[in-house]
């Protein structure tokens, strides 16, 4: 099992990463009552060698995005990829909109590069193909962006095989982030053309936000290794493909250092095999 994934000749990270949309959490709207522990989070990651994380500006909105400037201006040394996103308008807490107007997806990634305190953006993502936008526009532009030297690397999320093809045509697509967990793997055919091809696939949702942890399978061969369910279920990711870059999301330091441990645990293939039957 390789314990990193390689982007390019200059970005290489450890597979294990960080999901910010927690901190300021999903279904929640404006700041955190403690921003010191948000920027202590991801800092603990850094620190303990997470160097892949990722955000978005709609998280909080914008919350999320400076408590990880912060965080990088207090670790200048460590070099951390970025991965952010694009693409969507958030007019409340659970209000989400894909929008690829061109002008649109131009701003978002100048106020991601202003809220993260950035040059460029090592990975953008673009959150959601708008469907009354062509998609030659949408890639269109981040493709103009890269050439401006304002994004290093085009992703996608929760796209299909057939999207990602199209996407491929217009520029190199060289992530796709599409929900995968236990008890979600419906993307199984976008993991399967990933790994394939050297694209980084990066679960979202990789822990069912947490609600994987009550089941009973999980629990038992989590005993049997020492080892929390989250943990467990970060190590089956890892194992499933070399180009899964698990981003698991928390606001507790303690959950995120378990979270780092669990990379470390390798799951024999009768385990990964119990594991996998517990997809609906
Ligand atoms: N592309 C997209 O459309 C999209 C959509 C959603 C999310 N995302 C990305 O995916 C990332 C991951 O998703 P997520 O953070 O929403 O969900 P997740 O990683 O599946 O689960 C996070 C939840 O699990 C809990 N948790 C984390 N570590 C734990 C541990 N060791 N033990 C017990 N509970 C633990 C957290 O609670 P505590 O805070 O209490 O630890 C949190 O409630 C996001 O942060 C975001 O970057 C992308």
């Amino acid at each position: 099992m390789e314990k990193t994934f390689k982007f390019d000749d200059d970005l290489t990270v450890n597979r294990l990463g960080y999901g910010t949309m927690q901190l300021t959490g999903n279904g929640v709207w404006g700041p955190v009552a403690d921003p010191d522990n948000a920027v202590k989070v991801i800092e603990t990651a850094i620190d303990n060698g997470v160097n892949f994380i990722d955000t978005a500006d709609a998280y909080g909105p914008f919350y999320a995005n400076l408590y990880l400037r912060k965080a990088l201006q207090e670790r200048p040394h460590n070099h951390v990829m970025v991965a952010t996103k694009v693409g969507q308008t958030r007019q409340g807490p659970d209000i989400w909109t894909p929008t690829g107007v061109p002008a649109y997806l131009r701003q978002q990634v100048e106020l991601n590069l202003f809220t993260l305190g950035l040059d460029h953006i090592d990975l953008l993502q673009l959150h959601r193909i708008d469907p009354t936008v062509p998609l030659a526009d949408q890639i269109g532009v981040l493709k103009d962006m890269q050439d401006e030297g304002k994004i290093k690397h085009i992703g996608l999320s929760q796209v299909s095989v057939d999207q990602l093809k199209a996407a491929e045509k217009i520029a190199p697509i060289v992530s796709v982030q599409n929900m995968y967990n236990l008890s979600n793997r419906q993307d199984e055919d976008v993991l399967d053309y990933a790994d394939a091809h050297h694209i980084a696939f990066i679960p979202w949702f990789p822990l069912a936000t947490g609600k994987l942890i009550d089941n009973p399978t999980l629990t038992t061969i989590a005993q049997k290794y020492d080892a929390s369910p989250a943990q467990i279920a970060l190590a089956w990711l890892l194992k499933r493909s070399d180009v899964i870059l698990p981003i698991p999301g928390t606001k507790s330091t303690d959950h995120e250092l378990q979270n780092i441990h669990g990379a470390d645990i390798d799951l024999s293939q009768a385990d990964f095999d119990a594991l996998k039957a517990l997809a609906k």
